[in-house]
């Protein structure tokens, strides 16, 4: 099935220049940019976006780093693109995401109380439709 899947380029990356080679592997992998929008997240769209981790030991500081600069919001379109974006992004963990991934060949531990793992990636065809409901809502 053709899918739509919400990548964030998060404030990491955008610090360290990555937009575009994030942008560069989505789309020498064959994949579509359907949507792509540099902005500020907001306390309300990361409550609703990590929904699902409020109360782990990290979300404060979660929300902390996603405030701490611009994200670039994009939404990819291609065949499997939600289970590809993951494969192209790499473990969630940079130190142990293998070579040729995003975070495998560009990320890595810095020590803090949150993995600054450089990208998301929707996880599902569920979580792909709320994502991107939450940072697009003209989509
Ligand atoms: P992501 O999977 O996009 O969404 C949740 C984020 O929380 C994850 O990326 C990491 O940035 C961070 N994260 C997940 N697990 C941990 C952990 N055990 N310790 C610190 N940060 C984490």
């Amino acid at each position: 099935d053709v899918q739509r899947s919400l990548v964030l380029v998060k404030p990491d990356g955008v610090r360290r220049g990555l937009s575009g080679e994030v942008l560069r592997r989505i789309e020498a992998k064959g994949y579509t940019l359907a949507a792509v929008e540099l902005r500020t997240a907001t306390p309300e769209i990361l409550a609703e976006h990590y929904a699902e981790h409020e109360g782990k030991p990290f979300y404060g500081p979660l929300v902390e780093f996603m405030l701490s600069g611009p994200v670039l919001a994009v939404v990819i379109e291609g065949q499997r693109c939600i289970e590809g974006f993951r494969s192209l992004a790499g473990a969630t963990d940079p130190t142990a995401a293998a070579p040729g991934t995003i975070r495998g060949d560009l990320g890595r531990d810095w020590g803090l109380a949150v993995q600054q793992n450089l990208v998301h990636g929707s996880d599902s065809e569920e979580s792909a439709a709320r994502e991107i409901g939450i940072w697009f809502t003209e989509l």
